[in-house]
């Protein structure tokens, strides 16, 4: 016995010292893991008879927004390498970016500076005006009849023993998540889980949001007995952050909270970890927004190959890709950053001054959403006899759904667009403020409709 030790310390350290510098952060790596983030594991049941369903979305299209479809394209690679089978993996994406114009290496999506292209064999079932809300919980729910005409018709057939792991990477706002022209609200997500759920249409379902105050998606909202476990890259009030600037390509290629799990993902024996560890990593790792967790936490004792893999189909990890994420920004904050990246990168004069004028177009716009929004709080503030700074500081979590959703429906139609405006989703904020001090929607409506009229 003694003597095995002696070995193993002995096989250990030559392995150590041997090893390139790589290598021993790998080794450092799994140390620290496996030292600061054990739990137990717990043994799964009939997991044999149970179908592993993958639903993908990402929710943004143009160039600046490249992260996003790479994510996706990561995460179909992630689900495909652990063994869950092209049919049982719906992916929606807008699809305008390994053939973009301003693809450097055409056809190719990488999601890390040195990374592989992500994009190699995935199949996507819906793209550009497909990508919808309607469509997404179509999909989720099973309904073929709905699908029968779009996309590829794909729609998750589970049933009562199955596993659904759904991951959306976009943007987002309170209580709702951008598609390319509409959003998903929150409680229409949460209706359409609960009543797959009383129709036993999943055993146990797992979702990852990466999105601006993604928290608000299940705050208050996911109940903890109808074995869905979630975690979200933020909290409802804060931004989710891009990573990865490469300037090659003069975009991000990847977003922290994503990018984070599946790094993890790739470097781990999916059977080895669970859920909730690598929850815990990447909280860890995200530390520009706070990861959150709701629902269910039982579910996430479990090892991750219960949903991003087939059990008893395993692939070697490989060394951990990590590279360094300190460029993080916040979402809203990517075009400008983009545009300032640029200018680091030009000594072209010419081209120097069109990217500092697209600089001052994108600070006059900011300017201009949130002048708006100030002009509609002062309306509110006066009509309903408020205090106009009480509403624009105000920081209430989102219980009003429906008045918000009035709210952001009439501005989405008549100020900005919320799907391409980050400025714009990040002013949302006021308008729950609103609805939280119980000023009726329709004071709200008529503010918003009198500023946007021109
Ligand atoms: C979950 O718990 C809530 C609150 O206790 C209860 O109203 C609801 O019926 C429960 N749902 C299920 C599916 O058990
Ligand atoms: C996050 O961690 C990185 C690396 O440890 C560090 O450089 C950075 O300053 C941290 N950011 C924040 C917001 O704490």
């Amino acid at each position: 016995m003694h003597l095995g030790k002696s070995l193993l310390v002995f096989v250990l350290l030559t392995v150590f010292l041997s090893c390139g510098i790589e290598c021993k952060k790998l080794y450092f790596d799994q140390l620290r893991k496996n030292l600061f983030f054990n739990d137990p594991k717990e043994p799964v049941e009939n997991s044999a008879a149970s179908t592993h369903w993958v639903l993908l979305v990402a929710g943004s299209n143009g160039w600046d927004n490249y992260r996003h479809q790479a994510d996706v394209s990561h995460a179909y690679q992630v689900v495909r390498k652990h063994g869950i089978p092209e049919e049982n993996i719906i992916t929606m994406m807008y699809d305008d970016i390994a053939d973009n114009r301003e693809n450097p290496t055409k056809g190719k999506i990488i999601n890390h500076p040195h990374g592989p292209d992500v994009y190699k064999g995935v199949v996507v079932d819906y793209k550009k005006h497909d990508v919808t809300p309607e469509n997404f919980l179509a999909v989720l729910r099973g309904d073929e009849e709905k699908m029968k005409h779009i996309g590829s018709g794909k729609v998750i057939k589970s049933g009562p023993n199955d596993h659904i792991f759904v991951n959306f990477v976009d943007h987002g706002a309170p209580g709702l998540l951008a598609f390319p022209s509409s959003q998903l609200y929150a409680k229409d997500f949460i209706q359409t889980i609960k009543s797959m759920h009383s129709k036993n249409q999943y055993n146990e379902m797992v979702i990852y949001i990466e999105a601006c105050e993604s928290g608000s998606m299940f705050e208050n909202l996911l109940p903890s007995n109808i074995s869905v476990y979630a975690t979200t890259a933020a909290n409802a009030f804060e931004s989710s952050y891009a990573c990865y600037y490469d300037d090659e390509r003069q975009t991000y290629l990847g977003d922290l909270y994503s990018v984070n799990w599946m790094e993890d993902s790739d470097s781990e024996y999916l059977n080895m970890e669970t859920i909730h560890k690598q929850y815990l990593v990447v909280k860890k790792d995200t530390n520009t927004s706070h990861v959150q967790e709701f629902g269910e936490p039982k579910i996430s004792r479990q090892s991750l190959d219960n949903f991003q893999g087939e059990p008893g189909y395993d692939v070697d990890p490989r060394p951990n890709m990590q590279a360094i994420k300190f460029d993080a920004v916040p979402s809203e904050d990517v075009p400008l950053a983009i545009l300032y990246n640029r200018l680091d990168n030009t000594n072209n004069p010419s081209e120097q001054q069109i990217l500092k004028d697209k600089v001052k177009a994108l600070i006059k716009e900011k300017d201009e959403v949130e002048d708006l929004m100030k002009r509609i709080v002062r309306r509110v503030s006066m009509m309903s006899n408020r205090h106009f700074a009480g509403l624009m500081g105000a920081s209430h979590p989102l219980t009003d759904h429906d008045c918000y959703r009035t709210a952001v429906d009439v501005y989405d139609q008549h100020c900005y667009d919320i799907s391409q405006n980050g400025y714009a989703r990040k002013s949302l904020r006021k308008l729950v403020n609103m609805c939280e001090e119980n000023i009726s929607p329709v004071v709200i409506v008529n503010a918003i409709t009198k500023a946007c009229k021109n």
